[in-house]
């Protein structure tokens, strides 16, 4: 298969991690006969300085035209408290996710076994643990109507949701709920805000078309705390864009460490992989980050056009590095803590 890929590396730690997901997924294509052609476009912090625009024009075509994104991430501390900055890193991950239409983000949280000792959870919490988090992507608190008013002493963000959004979304979880084990989970706040009725009423009437599906409704702040206390009794979550930001946070603790959760990003068209964690600015350049999140994100793509056998490599792969150790800072527990480089070559190697 010809793979046409445009390769986002982005701020902060998204270039070293995004060079070991190239490692690995040209290992992966030299051994089952593939051709990837890697796309580098620019965005976040590194395109504002370049071009003063987070998402250009150019990026966005090169994106539109790929056959799936791969991306690192995105932000630089130089914006986070400078509340007057006119254009952040941030908009461009926001203008992507728009303009490429990505209104579904799939972040799946699992276990690995020879990390389990690793989660700050108990084990026998945590043990067994294979849920998806289906959080909406380019509507919602994110996207709705924002600004000040009172000479700037009232700040509003609106929470706006219309039927379609919901239903193509909660699509997406009844038919991923078929494959797996037919259980959904709606995730709202029901109980006190309109947006998140319509949610229900709409994913209720969606019911009949789904009979296998068992269907449960529970409320965000509920799970946040049952997320961490039995994280097993969920498979299929889904959420609106907000409350899917931070239970995907939250769930990333599970594993042990946010170093290795990996996401996908789909709509109609192309799609978008990348790693859940953010930039980690401190991290930059030094060679030392996880870069399974982002390694395994590159399985994801794999998965999606069908190369389940060239997903599988890779997380097979990943596991044997946990399992003999080959692992950044992050996971080495007072054992030898590998770069990101060195974990990259080596899986590259093994593949
Ligand atoms: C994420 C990130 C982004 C978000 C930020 C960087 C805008 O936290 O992908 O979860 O809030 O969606
Ligand atoms: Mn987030």
């Amino acid at each position: 298969m010809k793979l046409n890929i445009a390769l986002l590396a982005g701020d902060g730690i998204g270039p070293e991690v995004i060079d070991q997901a190239v490692k690995v997924s040209n290992a992966v294509a030299k051994k089952f006969n593939h051709e990837i052609k890697w796309t580098p476009a620019l965005t976040g912090a590194v395109a504002i300085e370049a071009v003063g625009e987070p998402y250009p024009e150019e990026t966005h075509e090169i994106c539109a035209n790929a056959d799936a994104v791969l991306f690192g991430a995105i932000g630089h501390p130089r914006f986070d408290n400078d509340p007057s900055a006119k254009v952040r890193p941030e908009q461009g991950l926001l203008k992507m996710r728009q303009k490429l239409g990505l209104f579904a983000n799939v972040r799946p949280t699992f276990t690995f076994p020879s990390l389990i000792d690793k989660s700050p959870l108990k084990k026998e919490r945590i043990e067994g643990t294979d849920l998806i988090i289906l959080r909406e992507l380019t509507g919602g608190i994110y996207f709705g109507e924002r600004g000040r008013k009172d000479d700037g002493n009232t700040a509003f963000d609106t929470m706006t949701y219309q039927r379609f959004e919901i239903q193509r979304l909660a699509k997406k979880g009844f038919e991923m709920a078929m494959k797996r084990s037919k259980k959904l989970c709606c995730v709202d706040k029901a109980n006190v805000l309109e947006s998140s009725r319509l949610w229900r009423e709409t994913v209720q009437a969606m019911e009949k078309d789904y009979p296998e599906v068992e269907v449960s409704y529970e409320f965000v702040d509920a799970v946040a705390m049952r997320l961490v206390q039995w994280p097993s009794a969920y498979d299929v979550m889904i959420t609106a864009n907000l409350f899917g930001d931070i239970l995907t946070d939250e769930a990333s603790v599970i594993s042990g460490s946010m170093g290795l959760m990996p996401s996908s990003s789909v709509g109609s068209k192309v799609s978008l992989y990348e790693p859940i964690h953010g930039s980690y600015p401190q991290a930059a350049g030094k060679d030392i980050a996880n870069p399974l999140a982002t390694v395994l994100s590159a399985a994801m793509l794999f998965e999606d056009f069908d190369l389940t056998e060239e997903a599988q490599a890779i997380r097979d792969v990943v596991n044997k590095s946990l399992a003999v150790g080959m692992v950044t800072e992050d996971l080495a527990d007072g054992g030898k803590a590998h770069k990101t480089s060195e974990v990259g070559d080596w899986l590259a190697g093994n593949i």
